[in-house]
């Protein structure tokens, strides 16, 4: 099985940007240990990031035959229908990860428009919360397929 691992607009910058809401764990680092536990799990892990809703659009698409998907919207999350239009039209599982504790924050944070219709969510795990999602979305996808 596959999973794709996909990180929206600004996680590129992760590890320097705002490292107190975001660690100062890099993008590449997440994207290893994700991989090494899909190692350990059987599954590969394609792993994706964009800076425009467009280009996440394209890379669920191009994920709808996976086991699953392990996204990180950014800021999205709070408006895209683009991209919820998108979760919602693939039948593989997507699980939506926030770093930080979107709760804590400004109340444009709060909303997520995406996560009605993912198959689960989490928030304010820091990067750990990469490792959770990836357990999460196999776990919904065997629950599928049984
Ligand atoms: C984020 C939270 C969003 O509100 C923010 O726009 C991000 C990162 C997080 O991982 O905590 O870019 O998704």
């Amino acid at each position: 099985p596959t999973v794709l691992l996909l990180n929206g607009p600004n996680l590129n910058l992760l590890g320097t940007r705002d490292p107190e809401q975001y660690g100062t764990t890099t993008l590449a680092e997440v994207e290893e240990r994700v991989s090494a536990l899909g190692k350990e799990l059987g599954v590969e892990v394609v792993c994706a990031q964009s800076n425009s809703e467009g280009g996440m659009v394209d890379q669920i698409h191009a994920a709808r035959h996976y086991a699953g998907v392990v996204m990180n919207p950014g800021a999205y999350a709070h408006y895209s229908i683009a991209l919820r239009d998108a979760v919602d039209a693939i039948e593989a599982p997507v699980v939506e990860v926030h770093i930080s504790n979107v709760y804590a924050r400004e109340e444009f944070r709060h909303t997520s428009v995406t996560a009605p219709v993912a198959a689960g969510y989490m928030a304010g795990c820091g990067v750990l919360g990469y490792e959770l999602g990836l357990r999460a979305v196999l776990a919904r996808a065997a629950e599928r397929s049984s």
